[in-house]
């Protein structure tokens, strides 16, 4: 049972939970093995429990250069066996990322659906545009300006009734609970327009960011997307894309140019965080695994 083997990514496996020892997966082969007429017929893979880190057992598979064509109940996902993930977005302004991602989840780019936003700004430019799509909104947090508003603990509690796997915040202003950190580990991503750790942290949002890339001479900057932990910008550093910054730029320039290659990149990261392609390196670091290129992480 724990004899492992590599069989060739073109045959078709089936999950079976071992209920007898829930540290161990098993994976029964179910398809022709072109290389080894032993395994014609069935054979285990047992996949252990140390292997898992945060991956579910297809991403172990996938590390292992193994295919899954179908899988045993429990385990089962639809379409290509991955489950199509509920996606939750925090914002506060125009919303132009969000746009972004939603359109790349409308044409299929992303396996993921967008099913509530939350924004402490009711009426902003991307809650009307959830609006429009029929997409809920929610109010967070309660204050003078926003009576409607809902404290943190109502907020976990609500985004608990839509199933949320990953919340992503686009230009969401405020600082998010600890509750809701605590309530989605490794699951909450954000976007700012600095290649942090350089011209993050508290203050340094919208177009001051730009203007202090600028003063400082950098010839480079361009945006990052990072888990999101208790304080501001400093989670760990998902996916970077590298823009220039040309010698007579204005702010507005620059915000242009770096706003262009944050839509990209978001779209490319929700597609592989819903993928289930974000592996987390033993040192804490998460890499994303190509999809053209399994074999390739950046
Ligand atoms: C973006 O520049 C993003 O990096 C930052 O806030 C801005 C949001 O812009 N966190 P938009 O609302 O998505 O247009």
């Amino acid at each position: 049972m724990d004899t492992l083997f590599n069989p060739s990514s073109t045959s078709s496996f089936t999950f079976i939970q071992t209920h007898k020892n829930p540290q161990s997966f098993s994976l029964r082969t179910c398809g022709y093995l072109p290389f080894s007429s032993q395994f014609k017929t069935q054979s285990w893979v047992c996949l252990k429990a140390q292997e898992f880190h945060n991956l579910t057992p297809l991403n172990v598979l996938k590390k292992r250069g193994l295919k899954c064509v179908s899988s045993g109940e429990g385990l089962a996902d639809e379409g290509e066996g991955i489950r199509r993930k509920n996606l939750a977005v925090f914002v506060s302004g125009g919303g132009s990322n969000f746009r972004a991602v939603h359109q790349a989840t409308v044409s299929g780019d992303v396996h993921g659906s967008f099913v509530v936003l939350v924004t402490n700004k009711h009426d902003c430019g991307g809650a009307n545009y959830a609006r429009e799509n029929g997409i809920p909104v929610i109010i967070y947090p309660n204050t003078k300006g926003e009576p409607e508003g809902l404290s943190s603990t109502d907020l976990v509690a609500a985004l608990s009734k839509y199933k949320i796997d990953f919340i992503l915040l686009a230009g969401y202003l405020k600082l998010i609970p600890s509750e809701l950190i605590r309530a989605y580990p490794k699951s909450i991503l954000n976007i700012h327009p600095s290649l942090l750790p350089a011209f993050g942290g508290k203050g340094y949002y919208g177009t001051k960011v730009h203007k202090a890339v600028i003063a400082s001479g950098a010839r480079y900057s361009g945006p990052t997307i990072h888990f999101v932990d208790e304080h501001y910008d400093t989670g760990r550093i998902l996916a970077q894309r590298i823009v220039p910054v040309l010698a007579n730029d204005t702010v507005e320039e620059l915000a242009a140019r770096v706003l262009r290659q944050e839509h990209k990149m978001y779209a490319e990261v929700a597609a592989a965080v819903c993928d289930e392609r974000v592996i987390w390196r033993e040192d804490g670091v998460p890499i994303i695994q190509s999809k053209a290129n399994p074999n390739h992480y950046s």
